[in-house]
């Protein structure tokens, strides 16, 4: 693959939910090592389109390419290009989702010995790695019970990253956590985003998107209704809904 060719193109991607029409021809590409942050109001799709991308939602038609895998999304994927397709995308969830049973270095290690087959050793050496990059080598066996929110969803960061994923997908991931815990999971997405991971992050935190996003998505209705580089949508926003949806977060602070 080219390194200008998008690593994720959607194209006319919509969804429903029986009769309700959650995403609407939406059509995004995302450059490698860009990061895109998505806002919007409650309901807009935001959600739905990120989990569109790993194929979390099934879409009724469209095409989704992530990397060199492309699809057809009118009908259903062969259970091995699925599969393929959800390694190569990290997903961070609101909720941590990690296992209360395990300590740290399991929660990271298990996944690269079950998905990617290393052995102990080998998924213990990448964990260790990842603890430092996240600022917790000194957590590996705690477990996630003793850990803060913030702690957990930085440890959940590490758990994504230890399978190698080409893009890095982030669903409100500072929106359960006190301010200050969010800032430390922001301070480690800055940290990745200026290593040049490809992400795409659905946020309400507008300044983090001013500051880390090359390219803000406004999304309203199931429909992206603009788009632009950060700062200038955000100072200069063309739709009304637009304005009227960063004038609501702008009277919340
Ligand atoms: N599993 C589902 N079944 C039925 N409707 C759903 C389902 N998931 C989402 N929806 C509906 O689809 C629309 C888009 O939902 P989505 O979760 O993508 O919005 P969102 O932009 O992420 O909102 P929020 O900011 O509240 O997280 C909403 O109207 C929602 O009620
Ligand atoms: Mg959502």
């Amino acid at each position: 693959m080219s390194e200008t060719q998008p690593i994720v193109r959607l194209q006319d991607v919509n969804v429903s939910y029986g009769t309700y029409h959650a995403v609407k021809n939406v059509s995004l590409e995302i450059a490698r090592g860009e990061v895109v942050a998505i806002v919007g109001p409650s309901g807009a799709g935001k959600s739905t389109l990120l989990r569109t991308i790993n194929m979390l939602e099934h879409p009724s038609a469209g095409t989704l390419a992530v990397g060199d895998f492309r699809f057809a999304l009118d009908h259903a994927l062969p259970t091995e290009a699925l599969l393929k397709l959800r390694r190569s995308t990290g997903m961070v969830f609101q909720s941590f989702n990690l296992f209360p049973h395990m300590t740290v270095q399991r929660n990271i290690s298990l996944p690269q010995m079950r998905v990617l087959k290393r052995t102990k050793a080998e998924a213990e050496l990448r964990t260790a790695t990842l603890l430092e990059r996240v600022h917790l080598a000194d957590k590996a066996h705690s477990y996630p019970a003793r850990l803060s929110g913030g702690q957990q969803q930085r440890i959940a960061i590490a758990r994504a990253l230890a399978l190698d994923p080409q893009v890095m997908l982030f669903d409100e991931p500072t929106s359960a956590l006190d301010p200050e815990l969010g800032l430390e999971v922001l301070s480690v997405m800055r940290e990745l985003a200026e290593d040049g991971m490809t992400m795409i992050v659905v946020t309400h935190e507008i300044a983090f998107a001013a500051e880390v996003a090359d390219r803000l998505v406004v999304m309203a209705n199931g429909e992206i209704i603009e788009e632009g580089s950060p700062k200038e949508v955000i100072r200069n926003p063309k739709s009304e809904r637009t304005q009227r949806f960063f004038r609501a977060i702008l009277d919340r602070h």
